[in-house]
């Protein structure tokens, strides 16, 4: 991963992005320095979806934290009004400090400053004890040709037939599905099977590595908005010309360890001989 984007390359990336018909932007209170520099270059036109931090353990004005922490986001994304705010970490919404958030976030709601409401989570189960006692607009997940666990699960079903927005993110797993067999951190070959299958579907070619992982979460239906991670210019122009003819021929690959499925468990792999520095 590269860093920060500097700001002149940000503005040639939302011009092209804007220009490929994308027009949703995901951003976090968490992500460094990002809505200050989109606010400075201009996002007023774009549908700006931002994550409240997890609660500090010892807030204890909940409401207070939240509404300071909106408003923060506001100023420095430089927008009146946020197409979605999630939380960064849908556990908040539990127990009694969480009934205080949410009604926190449906004044925010009321007074227009956010369109929808919503959860960015790292596995549906978080689903189970927060769908039935909160209504939410928007919810974000992890989906790609390994991780298909939104829709085994039914929760994609559900979630539409609620009438609620799905965002995914994670199509290419932090970039691990766009690595040739040679790029790929020695840590990952447990999951050798996994990757023969990948690549001889793929041709080994990083053409198609894209084109399939981009071609399977874009032609499954329901799924409103397919977020895009992108470290430069490059990356994006590559996906919008991948997307125009991605692959639609799902391969039957999927995978139920999570300790691949979710990058934050990658640390506990440890390092191999052969990863890149
Ligand atoms: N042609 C190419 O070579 C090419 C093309 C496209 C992408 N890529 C690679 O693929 C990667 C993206 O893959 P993906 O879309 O599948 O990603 P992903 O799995 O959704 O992962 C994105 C991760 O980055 C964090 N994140 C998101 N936005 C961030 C920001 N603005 N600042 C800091 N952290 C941020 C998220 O953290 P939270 O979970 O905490 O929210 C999430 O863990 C890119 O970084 C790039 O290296 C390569």
């Amino acid at each position: 991963v590269r860093g920060q984007v500097p700001p002149a390359e940000v503005r040639q990336i939302l011009d092209a992005a804007s220009a490929g018909g994308i027009d949703t932007i995901d951003t976090a209170a968490a992500y460094g320095e990002s809505e200050q520099v989109l606010g400075m270059v201009g996002v007023a036109r774009w549908q700006v979806v931002t994550k409240l931090p997890p609660l500090p353990e010892q807030v204890l004005d909940v409401s207070g934290w939240a509404l300071e922490i909106v408003q923060r986001s506001l100023a420095r994304l430089r927008v009146p009004r946020l197409h979605g705010l999630l939380l960064h970490r849908s556990r908040d919404l539990l127990g009694p400090r969480g009934r205080k958030l949410y009604a926190t976030l449906q004044r925010l709601q009321n007074a227009q400053m956010v369109r929808g409401i919503g959860v960015s989570i790292y596995d549906p189960d978080e689903l189970d004890s927060v769908f039935p006692v909160y209504s939410l607009q928007l919810v974000q997940a992890p989906f790609n040709v390994l991780d298909r666990r939104i829709v085994q699960s039914g929760w994609l079903t559900r979630l539409l037939a609620a009438g609620i927005e799905v965002h995914t993110r994670s199509a290419f797993l932090q970039g691990l599905l766009l690595l040739g067999a040679h790029e790929r951190p020695a840590k990952f070959s447990r999951w050798a099977g996994v990757w023969r299958q990948w690549d001889d579907f793929t041709l080994g070619s990083r053409e198609r590595r894209l084109s399939a992982a981009l071609g399977f979460v874009l032609s499954t239906p329901g799924i409103s908005r397919v977020i895009v991670g992108i470290d430069c210019l490059r990356q994006l122009q590559e996906i919008t010309a991948a997307a125009e003819n991605a692959d639609r021929e799902a391969p039957d690959l999927r995978c139920d360890d999570l300790q691949l499925l979710n990058p934050a468990r990658w640390t506990e792999l440890g390092s191999g001989p052969t990863d890149p520095a």
